[in-house]
């Protein structure tokens, strides 16, 4: 992927009617975005009325132009999501031309089917919501379900983060022993072609859930002894999944375990929990903003997808191929 730093402003297209709105759910990866697009942020309030109601007040004119809205819906998930509509409805009414939800991370991913009788599929109608408010089209990265993409009917990219990662992996440890491993059955995929980028072995936790909630590691296919394992998920909350990983990987000889996940949901006692396990190190995204927590944890670092998201926003801008950045 080249992504170079800056390359937006000096691209002759100008920046005209080009403009970037930030919700409240992640500021810091929205300024390095915005630094890495050599692009003010547009004036914009987001604010609570005294009884929690959100009110939005895009303050410079926006008629005609190319809006990027940057927000995760992230903790406070539903607070979150509805500023993201509301800031769609306000660029909608203010005649905005086109309007990118711009959303690292993707809340309600994980409700992508009914998992029972009489239950929602939420991921629907979360896409439904976004687009009826007025989005034009969605950016987001290392979405839970590929096929998520499908319950829009306006056009998703759906960025990996996986470059960040080999480029990470690679600064950090020493490739000829390391080997990926899937936490789950379910995260084979993603953890294959992060093997096949770093051209290591993979291995498979095949993990059981008893209760909501909780999970159990029950078998590992493939011989991690004396192997670097490295632990590839899209999201870690509990930290149940991760943390059950890291001790069976470790019972059978692994000789140390890192973890490289893109969302940092990290819920209740997680920072806690993967503080006081025998992880290595948790790699982190911030297309979850880091709590102060995170950021003081011993064993959790954190990189950034700015760049990757800058790019691929002056790309769209530019009518210009996004795929092309993971060639
Ligand atoms: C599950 O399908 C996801 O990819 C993650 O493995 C899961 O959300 C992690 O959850 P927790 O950290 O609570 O075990």
């Amino acid at each position: 992927m080249a992504i170079s730093a800056k390359t937006f402003g000096d691209t002759g297209t100008g920046m005209a009617g080009f403009k970037i709105l930030a919700g409240n759910s992640n500021r810091s990866l929205t300024e390095a975005i915005a630094a890495y697009l050599g692009q003010p942020l547009t004036r914009c309030q987001v604010r609570r009325f005294a009884d929690m109601e959100i009110f939005v007040e895009i303050q410079e004119n926006v008629r005609g132009a190319d809006a990027f809205i940057i927000q995760s819906t992230s903790f406070p998930t539903n607070d979150h999501m509805m500023e993201l509509l509301i800031m769609c409805d306000a660029l909608r009414r203010a005649s905005a031309k086109r309007i990118t939800a711009v959303i690292p991370y993707f809340g309600y991913a994980r409700q992508d089917r009914k998992p029972g009788p009489r239950t929602p599929i939420s991921a629907k109608l979360v896409a439904n919501l976004i687009t009826r408010a007025g989005a034009d089209r969605v950016l987001t990265v290392d979405l839970h379900a590929g096929q998520i993409q499908g319950f829009f009917d306006i056009p998703v990219d759906n960025l990996f983060s996986a470059p960040a990662m080999v480029g990470d992996i690679k600064a950090h440890l020493d490739l000829k022993n390391v080997m990926v491993v899937s936490p789950d059955v379910g995260g084979v995929v993603r953890a294959r072609a992060l093997a096949k980028r770093i051209d290591a072995p993979l291995a498979i936790v095949d993990k059981r859930r008893e209760r909501a909630g909780e999970s159990e590691v029950m078998n590992i296919i493939g011989d991690v002894e004396g192997k670097s394992c490295i632990l590839v998920d899209d999201i870690v909350d509990s930290g149940g999944t991760l943390c059950n990983a890291a001790e069976a990987l470790l019972a059978k000889g692994a000789r140390d375990v890192s973890a490289y996940i893109t969302h940092g949901v990290l819920s209740g006692g997680a920072v806690a929990r993967i503080s006081a396990s025998k992880l290595k190190e948790l790699v982190l995204t911030d297309t979850i903003e880091p709590t102060a927590a995170v950021r003081v944890a011993k064993n959790i670092r954190v990189i950034s997808v700015a760049p990757l998201l800058g790019e691929a926003i002056s790309r769209t801008f530019k009518e210009e191929s996004v795929s092309s950045l993971f060639d």
